[in-house]
């Protein structure tokens, strides 16, 4: 395993805050819950799990001598976010194409949260009717064109930035970040769960978990929850990054069928649309624990987490890690779902 020959250029405070849930793990009656907070440890805009994945793709970014960096999401997406919080932060420009992933139609959606900040940040942001697809697209290689033929150098960050050759080292470090915390803190996770959508945030958690089982001979779940609700896809897309990334770090094995475990079953039937699970999780979250979360993604995965402590899948003797991602910009374009 060779995680320390990528370079990483520093975008958080440091490791990511753990915090144990102590009113969530009573409510559920099981296991003990905790939070890994994607959300709380970048000061870049409020963070989120794509700047941990962009520290390891900053580096190649800087030696390319780019000045723009294209991307692309929904409109409420949290990943050009953090791309263009990134390009501020890097004194670069910042062109997203933002596609109407979701139809979600308060006239709201594509106004504020994460495009409001977006174009604060001096994104240059522009929507796109196209609907939701984790894949590449036309779209986004027009972009790269049009910064090109207007005199600038383009740097490519695809959706999620998982398709990104690097895409998925952040989240094999964040498995050794966490064996470190244990540590420290003495305690074990044996379960971990996460969201799961362009997939490499899954994918290098599997590539992580799975260096650091070779090195101490501990195994432990790693659980994604679907929240594209195109499953195949995403499936497919999380395993190719996983073993590209473990190739990458240097695993001296092919990954197990066990390892690569993406769950279906509270995507409900559309990427963006929350169904009742999510909203009784968001609310269990906030209402217990005040751990906001969102309608797109972190309330899903929550939702599934809560259904898998309760039904005794994840068991009652179990220590399991939420890995809270981020996302809470969102939710300004959904007040409706509260009013
Ligand atoms: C808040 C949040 N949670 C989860 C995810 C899913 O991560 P990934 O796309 O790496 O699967 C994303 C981004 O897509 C996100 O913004």
């Amino acid at each position: 395993m060779n995680l320390e020959q990528f370079p990483r250029h520093p975008l958080t405070f440091g490791p990511s805050p753990l915090q144990h849930l102590p009113r969530l793990s009573q409510h559920l009656g099981g296991a003990q819950v905790w939070a890994k907070r994607e959300d709380v440890s970048s000061g870049l805009a409020y963070g989120g799990n794509k700047v941990r994945k962009l520290e390891y793709i900053v580096p190649d970014i800087l030696a390319s001598g780019a000045d723009t960096l294209v991307s692309i999401g929904g409109y409420q997406s949290n990943h050009t976010r953090q791309v263009a919080a990134v390009a501020a932060h890097l004194g670069l420009k910042a062109r997203l194409v933002q596609e109407k992933w979701v139809p979600w139609d308060d006239p709201t959606n594509d106004r504020v949260g994460n495009i409001l900040l977006s174009r604060m940040m001096g994104a240059d942001s522009r929507l796109d009717d196209a609907g939701f697809d984790i894949g590449i697209r036309d779209s986004w290689k027009d972009a790269l064109r049009e910064v090109e033929e207007s005199g600038g150098t383009p740097y490519p960050i695809p959706a999620g930035a998982s398709e990104h050759p690097l895409g998925g080292l952040g989240f094999a470090n964040w498995a050794f970040e966490v064996a470190e915390q244990e540590e420290k803190l003495g305690v074990f996770f044996d379960t971990i769960v996460v969201c799961t959508v362009t997939g490499s945030t899954h994918a290098g958690m599997i590539a992580g978990f799975a260096a650091l089982e070779d090195l101490t001979g501990v195994r432990r779940r790693v659980i994604g929850i679907d929240a594209s609700a195109t499953l195949q896809k995403t499936r497919d897309q999380v395993e190719r990054i996983a073993r590209r990334t473990a190739q990458l770090i240097e695993l001296d094995r092919d990954l197990r069928d066990d390892e690569i475990q993406v769950l279906e079953g509270w995507a409900g039937d559309l990427y963006g649309i929350p169904v009742a699970s999510t909203m009784n999780a968001m609310a269990v979250g906030a209402q217990l624990e005040a751990m906001i979360t969102d309608p797109v993604y972190e309330g899903k995965s929550l939702a599934g987490l809560i259904d898998l402590v309760g039904s005794g899948e994840i068991p009652r003797d179990s220590t399991v890690l939420y890995a809270h991602l981020g996302g809470q910009p969102a939710i300004n374009a959904y007040h409706a779902l509260w009013s």
